[in-house]
């Protein structure tokens, strides 16, 4: 039997069906709350809201559980590549060995940008954001595609996420490259995905460029752990620009400003903004701990903290050994990495951080990677935007097939004034 929940209201009752997902998951479905009484619910920031059904990710915040497709993020860590992920995740199932090799193909081959995008750099000012920037050129793309922006054609929706998958890396080295005056490379097909977006990013013309595998793996992996997290700021975003309809260029254009905010994908670069400030400010972890508990103190650990976790966060502690791991094979003395460990170390015992449930979350650890890999502040959420992208791709895909399809619009409870009439100018 179904289970239902009842909502008694003005003296009338009525039963809200409860769905519940696969893993025991349940929520109360209100589809017809509206019209069978006039009421809407209240939910500020989203905390209590479903907004869709999704059999893409899936994360329990008690657990400490990450699932991409139904497989744990630590065996996918392990054994999988960002390029396998990113299938796994759009098409919902790990690729034949046929099917991995075409879509490697593809992604390979549409990295090229078009020659008039090069002109798009000039036009920003000197050290714009990369963020800005790359959002500004993705959905600029939309422009070279015109004729590929269906959004119920399958094969335009696939050469759409060919195109963004591997154009983005290019788009993202460009404006690093930009910003310091240097020539705009090509790609390079015989690289992989990492090795290609390192080359992109450092090498010059006047120089052959090592890359260092060590950076190209280290640099999968954390894609890979950003490549999808269910509902969040930005993907949300990218469903509700698609739920107009809306192409799929522009939907991922949308998603990397929503990622740039430093309480979502901005918190890479915040973090280590923050441990250079703590390291400057002579290295005392206590005092800005103190500073994070004072409610009259409007500093946050920026990388700690997060809207379902509340146990631990899987992927900081996959990035935590991965930046032992680098650090040590790199062989990088990082002040900035002995203060997040002790940061780690007291807020982890301090009780205002125990009561609120306050982890690191995926950022804390990652942004020294970056650093060791020498990848600039700023172009740190440039890199979360790139593993998010299979994500993004993914939801936009999922609700644009979903049977139910239905423009996102929300409601809202008016609190302005109540109706009075027009005032003259003069009479103001
Ligand atoms: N430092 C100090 N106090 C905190 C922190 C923090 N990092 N995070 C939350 N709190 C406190 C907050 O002040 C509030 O206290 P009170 O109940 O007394 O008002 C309580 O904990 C709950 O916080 P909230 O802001 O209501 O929780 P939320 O679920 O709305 O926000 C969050 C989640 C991630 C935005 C927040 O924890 C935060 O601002 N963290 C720092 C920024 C950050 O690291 N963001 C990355 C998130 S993970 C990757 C991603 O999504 O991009």
């Amino acid at each position: 039997m179904t289970e239902k929940a009842t909502l008694t209201y003005n003296g009338q009752s009525i039963e809200l069906p409860i769905i519940e997902g696969t893993l025991g998951q349940k929520g109360i479905d209100i589809s017809k709350l509206r019209a069978s009484t006039g009421l809407i619910t209240y939910d500020p920031g989203f905390v209590n809201t479903g907004s869709c059904a999704s059999s893409i990710t899936y994360l329990d915040g008690g657990k400490g559980q990450l699932l991409y497709r139904g497989i744990p993020i630590e065996q996918i860590a392990e054994k999988s590549n960002f390029i396998e992920t990113s299938y796994l995740i759009i098409y919902g199932h790990l690729p034949t060995k046929d099917e991995l090799d075409d879509f490697t193909y593809h992604i390979t081959h549409h990295s090229m940008v078009h020659e008039s995008i090069k002109n798009l750099y000039d036009g920003f000012p000197n050290n714009p954001h990369p963020m800005a920037v790359c959002s500004a050129v993705v959905g600029s793309l939309a422009t070279f595609y015109e004729n590929d922006l269906g959004v119920r054609d399958t094969r335009q929706i696939e050469i759409t996420i060919h195109r963004l998958l591997a154009k983005l890396p290019t788009i993202a080295a460009y404006s690093y490259k930009k910003s310091i005056g240097l020539p705009l490379p090509y790609p390079n097909n015989s690289l992989s995905y990492t090795e290609n977006f390192l080359n992109m990013m450092f090498s010059t013309p006047c120089e052959e460029y090592e890359i260092d595998p060590i950076a190209a793996k280290a640099l999968d992996l954390l894609l890979i752990l950003h490549a999808d997290h269910e509902q969040n700021c930005s993907t949300s975003t990218v469903r509700l620009v698609g739920s107009s309809m809306c192409n799929l260029f522009a939907s991922v254009s949308a998603g990397i400003y929503a990622l740039w905010g430093p309480l979502h994908g901005g918190a890479n670069q915040a973090v280590v903004e923050m441990l250079q400030m703590i390291h400057e400010d002579g290295g005392s972890v206590e005092k800005f701990v103190e500073k994070a508990r004072n409610p009259e103190d409007p500093f946050r650990l920026m990388g700690f903290g997060h809207r379902v976790y509340k146990n631990f966060d899987p992927r900081s502690r996959l990035v935590k050994s991965l930046a032992h791991e680098i650090l040590e094979k790199l062989n990088i003395q990082s002040p900035l990495f002995d203060i997040a460990l002790k940061l780690e170390e007291i807020a982890l015992k301090d009780q205002y951080f125990i009561d609120k449930k306050l982890y690191p979350n995926v950022d804390f650890y990652s942004g020294l990677i970056y650093m060791a890999l020498k990848i600039p502040v700023n172009m740190f959420t440039v890199m979360f935007a790139i593993g998010r992208l299979p994500g993004w791709i993914a939801q936009w895909k999922e609700l644009q097939e979903d049977k139910g399809f239905k423009i996102g619009r929300p409601h809202q409870i008016y609190t302005g004034e109540t109706q009075k009439d027009y005032v003259p100018i003069e009479q103001r």
